[in-house]
């Protein structure tokens, strides 16, 4: 299984301190916020990575993660979307890395407080698929947000006004090798990216798609708010436990 790393996008709900560097630089408390998605990756026993960046920083992250000794990797690799297509077209970018292998993702902008190594393990044991991760929250509106039959999701709707439910699906998804193909049938959405919420969908339609629930805290980083309480966060109870 194969790891990769979202940190593409422009960061404009940042701006003005997305102005001259890359989000994913920001500092989440004593860390810059790319160590915490790669930390996931590499406490699920995930030690080939990938990590898509863009905007006008990319040279940055070659500075500051190098090779990736303090994660313990000899090794990290590296790809540029240009622009912001969106979320689904900065994965479409990894179909070579992945080369038919399993892939987990993670956008570069989630941190979590615990691992996910035990819906990692049950998708190694998964045939085929697709797996995501959800979590209760109070503001389901800002994220993709599954739609529940029974236990069963039927559908998963992205910043819903009205949300079906009380969950948002996290920023970290599992995928078998079709997931470059239902990519490339995509069309952009309203927001003029190729989301990636229409790629959960797919499976979803397909009636191969898995989920668990996160356990622990969770936040993305991409407001000044969330940015602002991940840091607390992290500072009160640390993240990535193993
Ligand atoms: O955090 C979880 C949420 O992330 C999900 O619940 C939503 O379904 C999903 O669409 C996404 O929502 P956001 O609108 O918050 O995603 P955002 O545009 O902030 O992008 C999140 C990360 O994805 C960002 O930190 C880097 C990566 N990304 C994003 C875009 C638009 C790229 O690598 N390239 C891109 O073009």
């Amino acid at each position: 299984m194969k790891g990769v790393v979202l940190a593409g996008g422009l960061g404009s709900r940042l701006y003005p301190l997305t102005k001259v560097t890359n989000k994913h630089l920001l500092p989440v408390y004593n860390e810059p916020m790319i160590y915490y998605p790669i930390r996931i990756l590499v406490n699920a026993g995930i030690n080939e990575i990938l990590i898509v960046t863009g905007g006008n920083n990319a040279g940055d992250f070659l500075r500051l993660l190098e090779n990736g000794k303090d994660f313990g990797l000899k090794h990290i690799n590296y790809t540029y979307q240009q622009g912001e297509g969106g979320i689904a077209a900065a994965l479409s970018l990894a179909e070579h890395f992945a080369d038919q292998d399993k892939i987990v993702v993670v956008l570069g902008d989630n941190i979590i407080e615990n691992n996910i190594k035990a819906a990692v393990d049950k998708f190694r044991a998964q045939k085929e698929g697709a797996r995501i991760l959800l979590k209760e929250v109070t503001d389901p509106q800002r994220f993709g947000v599954p739609v529940f039959e029974g236990k069963k999701i039927i559908r998963i709707d992205e910043k819903p006004k009205q949300p079906a439910s009380n969950y948002a699906v996290i920023g970290i998804y599992m995928y078998d090798q079709r997931v470059f193909e239902f990519i490339k049938s995509l069309k952009p959405s309203q927001r003029g990216e190729l989301e990636i919420t229409d790629v959960n969908n797919f499976y979803i339609n397909e009636g191969k798609m898995e989920w668990d629930l996160l356990e622990g805290w969770w936040s993305d980083a991409g407001t000044f708010e969330s940015l602002y309480s991940a840091g607390q966060m992290v500072a009160k109870t640390g993240a990535n436990k193993l």
